[in-house]
């Protein structure tokens, strides 16, 4: 049976609650298969969430990262969702770098660069690759990772990973993680910050049909938890955490 909860506050209920959440489900996750793998996005949820995230007393050598999507940028780049978690997590918390999986969505053959991703997913995660969290920051748009509202790329339920070349927002060129992939991890958690994501919150929460990424992911998600600042639910009805 589905569960998802929507939790609205301010940004440090939101990190509290994300980070109390992270734990739970770092635990939950060890205790079954012996590691946590997780799936990071970019942008604000980044920038904000990230070094809460770090801060956390976990067993670091036994989580897994991946990325949700990527920019086709090098590491080093301010663009880059490697470079961001890199700074503000990877590093900080002394991941080891085994544990380390960058989407290379700088590659010049994004194709090839996808399918390797695919690998690199059931390599660690076994066949059916399954994540145990996705950690998903959501666009004015109702975007969620590279997974634009429209784009072919959102009904593709075959690949894993597949490249974009023409997103409608900077940088056009990424790599994604596709909706099987994301809306089939054991913890889908999104977190909605700013008063410019109003509508495409009040859309996908309250109409079930709506075809929004959001909406899709939040629709075949089994476990979701929704956080809303209060700029991103003005339009909502009444949630609380
Ligand atoms: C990316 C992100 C993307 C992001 C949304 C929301 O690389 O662009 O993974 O999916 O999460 O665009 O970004 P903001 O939270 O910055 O608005």
């Amino acid at each position: 049976m589905m569960q998802s909860e929507v939790c609205v506050g301010r940004l440090d209920t939101l990190l509290d609650r994300l980070a109390d959440d992270f734990r739970a489900e770092a635990e939950r996750a060890t205790d079954r298969r012996g590691f946590f793998a997780v799936a990071l996005p970019g942008g604000s949820v980044a920038v904000h969430g990230f070094s809460a995230l770090a801060a956390l007393p976990l067993h670091w050598d036994r989580v897994h990262f991946f990325w949700v999507d990527e920019r086709a940028v090098p590491p080093s780049d301010p663009e880059s969702n490697y470079g961001v978690a890199h700074t503000a997590w990877l590093e900080p918390a002394r991941v080891p770098p085994q544990s380390i999986h960058r989407m290379s969505a700088d590659s010049p053959d994004l194709a090839s660069a996808a399918v390797a991703y695919g690998q690199e997913l059931t390599r660690v995660l076994g066949h059916p690759a399954r994540l145990d969290f996705v950690l998903l920051g959501v666009g004015p748009d109702g975007h969620v990772a590279s997974l634009f509202p429209g784009h072919s790329a959102l009904s593709d339920d075959r690949r894993m990973v597949v490249p974009v070349v023409d997103a409608p927002k900077p940088n056009v060129r990424r790599l994604t993680l596709t909706l099987p992939v994301l809306a089939g991890a054991e913890r889908v958690v999104f977190m909605a910050l700013g008063e410019p994501k109003a509508a495409a919150i009040h859309e996908a929460i309250e109409h079930r049909d709506s075809p929004l990424p959001m909406a899709l992911v939040l629709r075949r998600a089994a476990r979701s938890l929704v956080l809303v600042d209060e700029g991103a639910a003005s339009r909502m009805g009444k949630h609380r955490c």
